[in-house]
């Protein structure tokens, strides 16, 4: 057999963690105890791509090397796929900590709200901003989220809640996909509160569907349109408007739904089949056979609880028992989780929720790639995949979610280029 020439090649990982799946689905049940580990591992890139995963000491029977061939020695430490984060906030202006701490002390968040606080504080500085500036925040945050492993991020819309605003911040996503090596996947959100120029939630609902939806759709700006139904937001009728306008204009779905409270928003996710339904804090048996019947994906944000300082987590086991998959993301937004890192996620989900590392794994990568229709291309180490790697300074996997708050990255590679070293660090 002639061997395959390879541009990079890392080798002698202590803990290669492929996540592969091979089924073209999400991971459910015990799939999801599975991380594709290999010892000893060694994975080889060509133009980007994964041509050849296995063991090191089989790797010169497959595997040339050429004059030009980077070759990176993971001696004692783990590789793995970059994190996908599947539900973000990115852009917005501003900041929230004072808001946040007032909350710490006894603020209820959907009061806050109410009152003109909360998300549409974030859009008073969000429309007053330039393009400009929008991206020079978000290249700082995903600067941050690179260096702690995500290497591919879903960014929503949602703080301008006009067509001009929302649409300035999707072209500042697109901006910043053409300047930074973090892959985004951005999302309209602009039914994420209602602006006080609407009176009421309906009457808003109806114009992002008939008016903002069409726009965003024709602009090709957005991959997904997502819809916060919440209390003091939108209803699950407000919700399947919005969503039906974004299936009749070619955008996919997500929901924000059951965050806090349960307004039935599953019922329309059962009917609708969204990619994702997101939050699910609250959930009943009704609501737990609504979320099974919709096909989605459940993205669980611990982070959420974390930042508000709740006693109940989601309840990741309930979902996988019944056969949902599940997904990990930070939700890193200014109001209910200023968090960058999905590290710390998994600590939490193994601390809160009680996933095994094995499942905290799986979700942060592979099911977070399915939870933003990126499982083709990206969330594993396999053949064909885009070479999408973290390095690790520790020497096992479980160690993810048991060095609390650390940041292990050593060296990110994205499309199969080096995106960050920080190999001095360690
Ligand atoms: O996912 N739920 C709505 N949106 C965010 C919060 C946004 C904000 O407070 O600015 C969330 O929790
Ligand atoms: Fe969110």
């Amino acid at each position: 057999m002639k061997a395959l020439e390879a541009d990079l090649i890392i080798q002698n990982c202590a803990e290669l963690l492929t996540v592969r799946n091979g089924t073209g689905r999400p991971k459910t049940g015990k799939a999801l105890g599975d991380i594709g580990l290999i010892k000893n591992g060694a994975v080889a890139v060509s133009r980007g791509e994964i041509i050849w995963v296995g063991e090191s000491t089989d790797l010169g029977r497959h595997v040339r090397a050429g004059r030009k061939t980077k070759i990176i020695d993971a001696d004692g430490k783990i590789v793995m796929p970059g994190f996908v984060d599947p539900h973000t906030h990115l852009i917005f202006a501003g900041s929230r900590e004072r808001e946040w701490l007032e909350r710490l002390a006894g603020r209820d968040y959907l009061r806050v709200l109410k009152s003109g606080g909360g998300i549409l504080s974030t859009v008073n500085w969000t429309r007053k901003a330039t393009r400009t500036e929008l991206v020079r925040a978000g290249l700082k945050r995903l600067n941050r989220m690179l260096e702690n492993g995500t290497t591919t991020v879903e960014s929503k819309s949602g703080y301008g809640l006009t067509i001009k605003d929302e649409i300035k911040i999707l072209d500042s996503m697109r901006a910043l996909m053409l300047i930074q090596p973090v892959e985004i996947v951005p999302t309209f959100l602009g039914a994420h509160a209602v602006p006080p120029e609407f009176g009421d939630s309906r009457s808003y609902a109806r114009f992002v569907a008939d008016r903002m939806v069409p726009e965003v759709a024709r602009r090709g700006l957005a991959d997904y349109c997502d819809v916060f139904c919440e209390d003091g937001a939108f209803s699950a009728s407000d919700a399947a408007i919005v969503l039906e306008s974004a299936m009749k204009n070619g955008l996919q779905t997500k929901m924000h739904v059951n965050e806090f409270n349960d307004l039935g928003g599953t019922k329309v996710a059962a009917a609708l089949h969204p990619k994702s339904l997101d939050h699910l804090d609250v959930i009943s048996a009704r609501t737990m056979s609504d979320v099974r019947r919709s096909g989605s994906v459940a993205v669980l944000l611990p982070g959420v609880a974390f930042f508000l300082g709740r006693e109940a987590y989601p309840q990741a086991n309930k979902f996988i028992s019944n056969g949902v998959p599940v997904a990990l993301g930070t939700d890193f937004n200014p109001g209910t989780c200023f968090c960058y890192s999905m590290q710390f996620i998994i600590s939490l989900s193994c601390i809160k929720m009680g996933l095994s590392a094995e499942q905290a794994i799986n979700c942060a990568t592979i099911n977070a790639a399915h939870a933003i229709g990126r499982a083709d291309r990206l969330g594993s180490i396999e053949v064909g995949k885009q070479a999408d790697f973290i390095i690790m300074e520790i020497s096992t996997y479980r160690q993810i979610p048991y060095s609390v708050a650390a940041n292990n990255v050593s060296l990110v590679v994205k499309n199969g280029a080096v995106a960050l070293d920080r190999t001095r660090l360690f």
